[in-house]
Order: structure tokens, then C-alpha cells, then sequence
């Protein structure tokens, strides 16, 4: 894949991506309205690197041509929503699933059944219609849903994890499982301190 052909893989990519952003931040504004507190912490999005495309379609064994990344990669616009707490997070899947124009192409839950490493969050990828002059394409777009604890827990396995050569491994990454379910005690009991209006 050329520089030229990646800028123009992306453009409706970021579009798909735009759009995504959009409904959530209007999802957060009506949620809010309703329950006077905001389930959303923050958003951020990115659209995938062109070194981490190619190095990504190489895992999967196939060459890095822009046909093979569009049919492959669902994950190539990403929006990640950090909400305070879990319940919130099924209420903006609900609300995103009533809106029919999207279409649902995958999802994961791994806040019900987190991974093995001890991961939690909810991965879910939209197919998001895109109008162009005289044609109309759904462009997949992947939300990442977590709590702030979640993040956290993410982030530090992810700082703690990544050099691969460790010797205690295996001991490190039980201790990694019994953090996260320890947060997700910590943030249960939080939650449990709310008080609804
Ligand atoms: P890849 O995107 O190639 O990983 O495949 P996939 O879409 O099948 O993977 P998955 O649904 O497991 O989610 C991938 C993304 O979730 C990664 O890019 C990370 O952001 C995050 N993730 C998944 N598992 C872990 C984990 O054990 N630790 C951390 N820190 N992040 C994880
Ligand atoms: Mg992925």
C-alpha cells in the first residue's frame, strides 16, 4: 500500500468515524438531561496507522493490498468511550442499537466474560452508511466501551505487559487477574455510594 492509496483508504473512514463520535456525544447529551449526571467520562478516537494496518494484515497472512485491510480490518476508525460505570455503558449499546440506520457487524463482551488476561470492556463494530455523490457504503467503526476503571486496569497492563521478555510471567499475569477483579469490586462499591435523583 502507497502513502497516496492509505490517505485515500482513510477519508471515509474519518467520516464513518465523525459521524460515530457525533451520535454518541448526542447520546450522552440526552442521557444526562434525563439523569442529571453524565455516564461518559470522555471519548477518544483514532484512525489506525498505516505501519500498524500492514503489520496487522501480516498477522493475518495476507498482503497489505487496500482491498485486503477494507475486507479484514474492522477496527481501522476506533472511538473508545470511558463511561463511570457498566450499567451506563449497556444503555448507550441499547440506545445505539435502536438507531436504524446502523448496521451491527460484531461484538464482543468482555465485561460479562472478561479475557483471560483479566481484560474487560465491550467491543462493538457499527457499519455506518456514508453518502457520497451517487453511491452509499457502510464503513465499520469500532467502539471500545470501558468504565474508568477498566481504562485504568487496560493502560497500566498494557505499560506493565508489553516487554514480552519478563521471567515471571506467568505469576504476573495471574497477579494482573486478581487486580481487575479487585476493581471491579472497588467500582461496584463506588457505585453503590451513588445516590439516584
Ligand atoms: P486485534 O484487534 O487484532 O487484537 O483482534 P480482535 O479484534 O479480535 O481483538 P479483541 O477483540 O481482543 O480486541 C483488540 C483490542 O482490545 C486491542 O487492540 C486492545 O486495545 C484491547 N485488548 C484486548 N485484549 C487486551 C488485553 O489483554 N490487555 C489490554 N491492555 N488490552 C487488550
Ligand atoms: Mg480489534
Amino acid at each position: 500500500m502507497t502513502n497516496e492509496q492509505y490517505y485515500e483508504l482513510i477519508r471515509p473512514y474519518e467520516d464513518a468515524m465523525k459521524v460515530l463520535y457525533t451520535r454518541l456525544e448526542i447520546l450522552n447529551h440526552s442521557i444526562y438531561s434525563r439523569e442529571a449526571s453524565s455516564p461518559v467520562h470522555h471519548m477518544q478516537r483514532r484512525i489506525k496507522e498505516k505501519r500498524s494496518m500492514e503489520e496487522k494484515l501480516g498477522r493475518l497472512g495476507t498482503t497489505d493490498s487496500v482491498m485486503n485491510a477494507k475486507d479484514n480490518l474492522m477496527d481501522i476508525a476506533g472511538i473508545r468511550v470511558i463511561c463511570y460505570f457498566e450499567d451506563e455503558i449497556y444503555t448507550m449499546i441499547e440506545a445505539l442499537k435502536r438507531q436504524e440506520d446502523l448496521i451491527l457487524i460484531k461484538e464482543k463482551d468482555y465485561m460479562a466474560k472478561p479475557k483471560e488476561s483479566g481484560y474487560r470492556s465491550y467491543h462493538i463494530v457499527f457499519g455506518v452508511p456514508i453518502h457520497a455523490l451517487d453511491a452509499m457504503e457502510y464503513y465499520p467503526v469500532e467502539v471500545q466501551f470501558r468504565t474508568l476503571s477498566m481504562d485504568f486496569w487496560s493502560s497500566m497492563e498494557h505499560k506493565i505487559c508489553y516487554k514480552k521478555d519478563r521471567t515471571n510471567k506467568e505469576e504476573l499475569s495471574k497477579q494482573m487477574q486478581v487486580l481487575s477483579q479487585s476493581l471491579a469490586l472497588i467500582e461496584a462499591e463506588l457505585k453503590s455510594y451513588i445516590v439516584e435523583e
